[in-house]
């Protein structure tokens, strides 16, 4: 059954767990999601980005949404849709049915430029009038996301700053922070760790001084009652980039957000993370694996199985390491 956002946080802060937030695309990605919850017994947030909407449409990736609640009517499902960078974007999606949309006003519309602080505020408090006059959940973001050793915000089509952030922009400041809770009645805040999109996101394993969660207890302690979201929060599997790069990829030496840390800040009221970058890697190296080694094979659901399984055992890996396993 689809319920809000805020429904399934205040369960998972009450129970002091952390829940995945996949990307969907396709139905590799929905049935990998799905099945995996339905073997660990766990909750499902499920989430649209704008290139999502772009590559399937939004009526196929509601329908898709829509058929996962039909096929595992024991599953709480939250539909929600990703960086939304406008309030018109954000009622277009809550009109289609998402349970749950983000405001990103970290940046401006173009979904490249930093905004100010007010812009934030004003943009994300209308939204969320809007929004819970429907019942639906809001996801709000302060502080932009990007490296802290590059100032880079990362790859991802349609959201991202342009150009190099400050120190200032890449930690999420919690006083800030306890104002914009405050103003904007979010139900859930992103915040600025120094994990950013894609990848690429850190050169060596990361140490204090390129992930801060200390920054995240710090958030925390000043507004213990907040569900805190972590973006940019794949680990980047070192074994499936071991995998690309055997059979025909050509990806760098690069480092993700490791699992404990996550579970670090899942400690300190961290609720929602959000994972897209993992289960391209682990389909994309499932697929390359599959196809060097059956040259003869042309039935894209042979390929496409591996690719299930790859993503369903990722996913299965996060839902019992954020806790969420059991609370179905
Ligand atoms: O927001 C981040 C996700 O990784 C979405 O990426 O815009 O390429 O679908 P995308
Ligand atoms: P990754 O690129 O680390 O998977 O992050 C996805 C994300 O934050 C989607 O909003
Ligand atoms: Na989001
Ligand atoms: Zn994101």
């Amino acid at each position: 059954a689809l319920i809000s956002l805020r429904q399934m946080l205040d369960h998972a802060a009450e129970h002091s767990y952390g829940i995945p937030a996949f990307n969907v695309n396709n139905l590799e990605q929905m049935r990998a999601i799905m099945e995996a919850a339905d073997e660990t017994d766990s909750p499902v947030i499920v989430q649209a980005s704008a290139g999502a909407r772009k590559y399937a449409g939004a009526p196929f990736l509601r329908h898709l949404i829509l058929a996962a609640t039909e096929e595992f009517p024991h599953i709480p499902v939250v539909m929600h849709q990703d960086h939304g960078t406008s309030p018109a974007i954000c009622q277009r999606s809550i009109q289609l049915g998402f349970s749950s949309v983000m405001m990103d006003g970290s940046l401006l519309e173009d979904g490249k430029t930093p905004a100010d602080y007010d812009y934030n505020v004003d943009v994300t408090r209308r939204v969320v009038e809007m929004a819970h006059a429907c019942g639906v959940s809001v996801e709000g973001e302060l502080g932009c996301l990007g490296s802290l050793e590059t100032g880079q915000a990362g790859e991802e089509d349609g959201v991202g700053a342009e150009g190099t952030l400050t120190a200032e922009q890449l930690l999420t400041d919690p006083e800030e922070a306890a104002d914009f809770v405050r103003a904007t009645q979010v139900d859930a805040l992103a915040i600025a760790v120094g994990t950013s999109h894609g990848a690429y996101k850190f050169t060596r394993p990361p140490t204090g001084d390129i992930l801060s969660i200390d920054r995240i207890k710090e958030i925390h302690a000043r507004i213990p009652n907040t569900h805190l979201v972590m973006h940019g929060s794949s680990s980047v599997p070192q074994e499936w980039l071991a995998v690309i790069n055997e059979f025909g990829g050509d990806i760098g030496e690069t480092y993700g957000v490791p699992v404990e840390q996550i579970q670090e800040g899942i400690r300190h009221g961290v609720r929602k993370v959000n994972i897209d970058t993992d289960l391209r890697l682990a389909s994309t190296g499932a697929i390359r694996r599959f196809l060097a080694e059956n040259k003869a094979e042309f039935d894209p659901r042979k390929y496409f199985a591996v690719a299930t399984q790859a993503m369903k055992e990722i996913c299965i890996a996060r839902y019992e390491a954020f806790g969420a396993a059991g609370q179905g």
